[in-house]
């Protein structure tokens, strides 16, 4: 039976000064999933930086040692599994080891995922269940094991996509997937409400990392002459989806719950506009 609420508890910020402190994770445990390279990676070693303890898991066994050196350098602690994200036991095995090391979990960060190129109709459904497993049951496997052992305060961050918010042709699959965890996303905002654990996405284009290097095809990669790549002049970088994780898992985000956090340069509010390389826009 729901609860009737009485009145809302007073906001944090009524016994604490926000200041450049406020940003600090200092003491908090982490959990990153596919932190061996690209984004998690990052993310994983800027969140060691602001102070936390950050346990990580991947299937590359060579990277994954690599980032453990780098947060341990930091005088961060920090332990790891070589493990599939798709695997619920070892993803059970991998929280009962940090549950072990740590106690707690303040950040979950869901970063393990990715795809392959190819129309719908050439997936079959061995093809479609890994993508499903991937991009999705890895998030709900992790958010059971994890979500449990968060206190208040708990802050956990899905990485999607902008394939999440608009067409992925090539990426049908993948791209449904990224919109589920959104979703997904909304649901739990809610559900964990009252257990004061947040929940966000971050929603990249176009970051480049090793996974994202190939993935395009020859016709993908042929833009038009007259048109800008992207608005942004600049590209996006690893360490862009690293600050805005830094952001969402710290106090600075903690009235912020069910969002997304747009990593694109700008991609998913232009909709279908270009900009002209003569100066202008056109659809
Ligand atoms: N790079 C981009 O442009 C971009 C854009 C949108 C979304 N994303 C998302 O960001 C996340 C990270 O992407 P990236 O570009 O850094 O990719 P990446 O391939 O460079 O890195 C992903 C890491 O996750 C690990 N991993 C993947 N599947 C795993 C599994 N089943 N079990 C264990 N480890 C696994 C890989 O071994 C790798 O170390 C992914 O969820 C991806 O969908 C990336």
């Amino acid at each position: 039976m729901p609860s009737i609420r009485s009145s809302p508890a007073p906001s944090f910020w009524e016994n604490q000064q926000l200041s450049p402190d406020s940003i600090l994770l200092s003491d908090r445990v982490a959990v990153v999933t596919g932190a061996a390279q690209g984004i998690g990676k990052a993310t994983a070693i800027a969140l060691a930086r602001f102070g936390a303890d950050v346990a990580v898991c991947d299937r590359d066994a060579e990277g994954l040692a690599d980032t453990v050196a780098q947060i341990e350098a930091l005088g961060r602690g920090s332990c790891s599994a070589v493990m599939d994200v798709r695997d619920e036991d070892a993803v059970q095995a991998f929280l009962a080891q940090v549950k072990a090391r740590f106690g707690t979990v303040h950040v979950l960060v869901n970063n393990a995922g990715g795809g392959f190129w190819s129309e719908f109709l050439a997936v079959n459904a061995k093809g479609e269940n890994a993508l499903v497993r991937e991009n999705f049951g890895s998030v709900t496997h992790f958010l059971r094991a994890t979500v449990p052992l968060m206190t208040e305060g708990g802050s956990i961050v899905n990485v999607t996509s902008v394939e999440g918010h608009r067409a992925g042709p090539g990426f049908a699959i993948y791209s449904a997937m990224k919109a589920a965890v959104a979703n997904l996303t909304k649901s739990l905002s809610m559900e964990f409400a009252s257990r004061m654990i947040r929940i966000n996405c971050i929603a990249p284009d176009m970051i480049p990392t090793p996974g994202d290097a190939g993935l395009m095809t020859d016709s993908d990669a042929v833009g038009l002459p007259e048109v800008e790549a992207k608005s942004w002049p600049e590209e996006g970088s690893s360490w862009d989806c690293a600050a805005a994780v830094i952001f969402l898992a710290s106090d600075l985000s903690r009235f912020i719950t069910g969002s997304t956090v747009h990593i694109d340069g700008g991609t998913e509010a232009a909709g279908g506009w270009k900009v002209m390389k003569k100066g202008g826009f056109s659809l």
